[in-house]
């Protein structure tokens, strides 16, 4: 009889998938976006895009690793046995080996700030962090030893198991993040002139909704939730079989949406305040916020705080990638520890590529990408709402309606909930991505 993994708590469950969710999207990827298309009005179509979409989604991931207590593959066999409907469970496995072949270069990347923090090599008011930032991303030998640091520690972590692995170390570090959230958010609004940045990131200015914005927030509304992929399948098949699953998705998707917040609070006040643009993506986090904070008395200190909590987050969605991919080809049989090295290993060396392509593979473009950028294109725009597309089809019009009823809800008095979740599901969740997808990729 092989030995069936578990959760200890729910709430080790709830703060692991919060842990898959909360992640580089979170911090880097959407408080620019956010500040830059409309500030309160986006903040408002994307509270309304993780309810109508995502949690939909998370939902109806939970049903079925919960109903099956299977990994990704078996528990579509299970549903639909002599089906093809499992492929979209290696469509998951193979969309997380891509995803986290790049995640992990940034991991790197954070490694690398962390290892100037601690060595004094940045600080004392004159780093010039934009030079810093091309010599860590292009030196090869650099960004590939701090990725393979980053997948060492995710591989270590997953090796261990659900409950002395993952939970433990999300347990951890999950309100960690969230105290190194609050101290970073108490600093920055109370710099002088904080509400300059805080009004670039809530005052809501509709006219700067277009339809780009639209597509951009309800593409990445799968990504920031880690659905699409069925790591969450995974994940809560390691729930025991009575237990609710409405509240640890609810909470989760609240979660995401107050650390999305929480990440925007801490960045902005701080760079307006202290005189300083924003940017996107890596220069905003990598080279315009140190400067901030080189600025800020014990401004090293608030850097490490921020890089440390930058690093928990992208670590907690790293082991969910690999969990995966570990859990599906390993189904019950054990060996885990021994397959996380090696599976891990296989994503490093694949990985390398994107972590060169900041450096001596710069001159190497796919499709007019860098081999990074086009790794990122893939997953985020083609197999992410595939997948997701696939999912809800499955749920909704595969499985037996009167089995989701009684896998989501006890208790009839909610029956127009699940109604309201099954109309969403069946049609407004395929309809939306079909109409994302078609015009995202051309607009990117
Ligand atoms: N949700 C993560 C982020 O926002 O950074 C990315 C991610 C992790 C996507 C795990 C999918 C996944 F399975």
């Amino acid at each position: 009889m092989e030995q069936k993994e578990q959760w200890s708590s729910k709430i080790g469950f709830i703060l692991a998938s919060a842990g898959s969710a909360i992640g580089l999207g979170a911090i880097w990827k959407l408080p620019y976006v956010t500040g830059m298309s409309g500030g309160g009005a986006f903040i408002l179509l994307f509270v309304l895009l993780s309810l109508l979409i995502g949690f939909p989604l998370l939902l109806a991931e939970f049903i079925i690793g919960r109903s099956t207590q299977k990994e990704a593959i078996s528990a579509y066999k299970q549903i639909a046995p002599g089906s093809n409907w499992h492929w979209i469970g290696y469509l998951g496995v193979v969309t997380c080996f891509i995803l986290l072949s790049f995640y992990s270069v940034i991991g790197g990347w954070i490694i690398q700030y962390i290892v100037f923090c601690l060595t004094g090599q940045v600080g004392g008011g004159n780093t010039d962090y934009e030079m810093l930032f091309t010599e860590s991303v292009t030196n090869p030998l650099l960004s590939v030893g701090a990725q393979a640091l980053f997948m060492i520690i995710t591989i270590m972590v997953v090796g261990k198991g659900i409950q002395t692995g993952i939970e433990k170390a999300s347990k951890f570090m999950m309100p960690a993040l969230f105290v190194l959230f609050i101290v970073l958010i108490i600093r920055s609004l109370t710099l002088e002139n904080a509400m300059e940045g805080v009004s670039f990131l809530f005052n809501p200015d509709f006219s700067k909704l277009n339809s780009e914005s639209i597509l951009f927030a309800l593409g990445q509304s799968f990504f920031l939730l880690s659905v699409g992929v069925s790591v969450m399948v995974t994940y809560s098949s390691y729930l025991p079989k009575g237990d609710s699953i409405v509240q640890p998705a609810f909470s989760v998707v609240t979660m995401n949406l107050f650390i999305s917040i929480f990440a925007g609070l801490a960045i902005f006040p701080a760079v307006f305040s202290l005189g300083f643009e924003p940017a996107a993506g890596p220069g905003l986090l990598f080279i315009v916020l140190p400067s901030v904070f080189e600025k800020m008395v014990f401004g090293n200190i608030f850097l490490l705080i921020f890089l440390v909590l930058f690093l928990f987050a992208t670590l907690t969605s790293a082991f969910s990638l690999l969990e995966i991919i570990v859990a599906s080809v390993s189904r019950g049989k054990g060996g885990r520890n021994r397959l996380s090295w090696i599976i891990g290993i296989l994503v490093f060396v694949v990985g390398i590529p994107s972590a060169l392509s900041f450096g001596v593979w710069s001159e190497i473009s796919i499709f007019g990408k860098s081999i990074f950028d086009a790794a990122d294109y893939l997953v985020s725009n083609i197999l992410m709402p595939v997948g997701a597309l696939l999912i809800s089809i499955f749920v909704s019009y595969r499985m037996k309606k009167n089995i989701l009823k009684s896998e989501l809800i006890q208790n009839a008095k909610y029956s127009f909930l699940f109604e309201a979740w099954y109309f969403l599901l069946r049609y407004v969740v395929p309809i939306v991505i079909i109409v994302v997808f078609l015009d995202v990729t051309d607009i990117i």
